[in-house]
């Protein structure tokens, strides 16, 4: 009985999740993959360099990323800019020194600057704060069963643009398959060929969505690699450990059990 209902269930589930992607007001979210999906997946070096120039040169015209140390675009499993670049790359922005009471150029030592524009929100953490509600209901069932995060959303939301406007209460807003409500106030900011890539990489629109999708998602979950690597290597040791245990089991009952066989319990 009990077996009966859980498999209903299973099935039930599943087949929800594939079809319920466009019901109600959730939005449309389309399942890319990503080099950073399963368990085994790992940050695109080359990819997250391309995101990083489109957020530069497009995005942080009015989005911030306020919690995401400059110094960060040089680490191990993120971009991977050199020392060198790193520093040339935080000059470009400049960022109040309170101690100075001041603006001065950014360093490697100090965060991205926050948002331009004061309705547009902070991208850090949109990624992550953005991953876990689609499927049915807004259950997040389709991020548990198809890998489908944040940045399928913002690449989703990118490519999402139907053209329509309409104006509400003096503010323009642009019709999105995928925004939640259907408008956003956000108007289109990549339309293809918008940036020049230097490794020659497709600039169409659905390419560079994913390319600044998955940048997001680096900065919003920066350890994925070593996270990613970490529970690799625990799993195994633990399966060495099962092994073993399991082995000085049989030992150790390995003698009374034969004994058992000898004298048969009356
Ligand atoms: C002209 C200014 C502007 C530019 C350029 C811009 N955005 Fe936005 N963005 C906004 C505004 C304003 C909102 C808030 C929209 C709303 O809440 O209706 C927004 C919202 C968002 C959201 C949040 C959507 C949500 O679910 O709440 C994401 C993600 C986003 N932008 C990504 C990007 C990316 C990626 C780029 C660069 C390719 C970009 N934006 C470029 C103004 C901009």
């Amino acid at each position: 009985m009990f077996k009966k209902l859980a498999l209903t269930a299973v099935l039930a589930l599943s087949l929800t999740s594939g079809t319920a992607n466009a019901a109600g007001g959730a939005g449309y979210v389309e399942d890319y993959s990503f080099s950073f999906e399963g368990p085994f997946g790992t940050y695109d070096t080359a990819q997250l360099q391309r995101g990083l120039q489109v957020y530069t040169e497009i995005c942080s015209a009015c989005h911030g990323l306020q919690y995401v140390p400059l110094r960060t675009l040089h680490d191990k499993g993120g971009p991977e800019l050199p020392e060198n670049q790193v520093r040339a790359y935080a000059a470009f922005y400049e960022i109040f020194d309170p101690a100075l009471d001041d603006y001065r150029e950014a360093r490697p030592t100090d965060n991205f600057p926050g948002s331009n524009l004061e309705n547009a929100p902070d991208l850090s953490l949109m990624a992550k704060a953005r991953a876990g509600f689609h499927g049915p209901y807004g259950l997040g069932i389709n991020q548990l069963f198809r890998g489908m995060g944040g940045a399928e959303y913002i690449a989703s939301l990118l490519n999402g643009y139907t053209g329509e406007e309409k104006e509400e209460a003096g503010a323009i807003l642009y019709e999105n398959t995928a925004y939640p409500g259907g408008y956003i106030s956000m108007a289109p900011p990549l339309w293809g060929d918008d940036v020049d890539f230097a490794d020659g990489s497709s600039t169409e629109l659905e390419a560079v969505a994913q390319d600044v999708a998955a940048f997001l998602m680096w900065t919003a979950e920066p350890k994925l690699n070593h996270r990613k690597q970490a529970g690799f290597t625990a799993v195994f040791f633990l399966t060495i450990l099962t092994v073993l245990l399991y082995l000085t089991n049989k030992r150790i009952w390995a003698p009374i059990k034969a004994r058992a066989k000898r004298q048969p319990a009356e």
